[in-house]
């Protein structure tokens, strides 16, 4: 027994070095998950943030065909729609507190804003995510096939929206798309949640394209342009560029949010991607995405990207809201020889901010915007910070 005597102060030291260690620990640990919270269960939970006509939908296709996602596009479309009187601010945090629960795969967050009596055809766009039309929500596709929307459509609606919590379960990744966050401060909390592994993928396209494809369908944005400018009252010639203008700002926002300055919890969790550099290079830019998420690229979903970015036609009416075969690369400057130079010039006024940081050259004639060699794409480089001052031949001696 006296041989397991320690001296007293041999004791409080190992008492103090223990605490210290437990300390230490967790307030590294914390940095992955804070001790005593719950865990995101290796769950990854992927924002995927656009803007209207910016190529969302495509490359929300590209996740939701992934076997290991679970998919759907602007849950917050629906609040944004019953609340259709309110202005964008005023939104934001119902918005962020709904796709919290969706990532956690709880719907009832849904009832305030479904009929009461609701079904999984109650969800927008709900045939576009193939989790919906897979098992364990519908038999139709084998989880590791490509969806048919048309057929999914007329096959896989459910009572309730149960069978959409119990699908959102079993996969690896819950992707959501949005078109409706203009910045990324009320998403801090998501980021700082201890239940969320969240990743955000700020996709983003020249707008000068985005306004020649928004006027396919100028109709369908009436309503939403109210909500994005407050419902101020403007002129309706105005309209578009007033909107046009608070989207690029929003673009502005968010970079430089995410860039300059990030706070802690949003350091690697963010990446820009211009839908430019999908459309000349979908397989590199895709896989990249992908790996950014934890996801892995499949052949099959490979073959899939070649067809669906190589096919024929620049797009019509009918195919506004659809993902179809067309050459991803010659739609991108439909715009230079669709859009009167006069639009151009405006619209380039008004996100003259947001081109340049994004990378999007102006032109400065009708001959140049129809001069389609003229490249007006500034390749995409990885931020540059030059610790050194640059080297001047002729040092001033000012
Ligand atoms: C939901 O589906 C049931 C039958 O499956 C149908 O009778 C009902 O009208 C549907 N409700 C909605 C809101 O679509
Ligand atoms: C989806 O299914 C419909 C109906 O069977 C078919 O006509 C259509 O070609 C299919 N679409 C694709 C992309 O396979």
């Amino acid at each position: 027994m006296p041989r397991c005597r320690v001296n007293l102060s041999t004791m409080i030291f190992l008492v103090i070095l223990q605490g210290a260690a437990v300390v230490l620990f967790c307030g590294w640990y914390v940095q992955l998950s804070p001790c005593g919270s719950a865990p995101s269960n290796g769950k990854v939970h992927v924002l995927l943030l656009s803007s209207w006509r910016s190529g969302s939908s495509f490359v929300g296709q590209v996740f939701s065909q992934h076997p290991s996602v679970f998919y759907l596009m602007e849950p917050a479309w629906h609040v944004w729609t019953k609340l259709q009187k309110s202005g964008a601010r005023a939104l934001r945090m119902s918005v962020r507190d709904l796709l919290r629960s969706v990532f956690q795969c709880d719907l009832s967050v849904m009832e305030a804003y479904l009929p009461e009596h609701h079904n999984v055809s109650s969800l927008f766009m709900w045939s576009h995510s193939r989790a919906l039309c897979s098992p364990p929500a519908c038999a139709l596709t084998p989880r590791n096939q490509l969806s048919n929307q048309t057929l999914c459509f007329q096959k896989c609606d459910a009572m309730g929206l149960q069978g959409v919590e119990e699908a959102c379960g079993t996969y690896s990744h819950v992707v959501l798309k949005e078109v409706r966050i203009f910045e990324l401060e009320s998403l801090y909390p998501l980021l700082q949640d201890p239940s969320l592994d969240l990743r955000i993928i700020h996709l983003v396209r020249d707008p000068r394209a985005v306004v020649r494809s928004r006027e396919d369908s100028a109709k369908a944005f009436v309503s939403d342009n109210t909500v994005v400018l407050e419902q101020r009252s403007i002129p309706a010639a105005e309209v578009q560029y007033q909107a046009m203008q608070e989207i690029c700002r929003s673009h502005v926002r968010i970079n430089e949010r995410a860039i300059l300055k990030p706070p802690a919890f949003l350091k690697g969790r963010y990446k820009m991607v211009r839908y430019e550099d999908v459309a000349s290079n979908p397989l590199g830019e895709i896989t990249a995405m992908y790996d950014f998420v934890g996801l892995e690229m499949t052949t099959q979903l490979e073959e899939w990207i070649y067809r669906v970015t190589h096919g024929k036609g620049k797009g019509s009416k009918k195919e506004a809201f659809k993902i179809t075969s067309r050459n991803a690369a010659d739609v991108s400057q439909a715009w230079r020889t669709m859009l009167p130079h006069n639009k151009v010039k405006r619209i380039q006024e008004v996100c003259k901010g947001a081109m340049s940081l994004l990378g999007y050259r102006t032109v400065n004639s009708e001959k140049e915007q129809k001069r389609l060699d003229i490249d007006l794409l500034v390749p995409q480089e990885p931020y540059q910070f030059s610790w050194l001052p640059s080297k001047t031949e002729h040092p001033s001696n000012a």
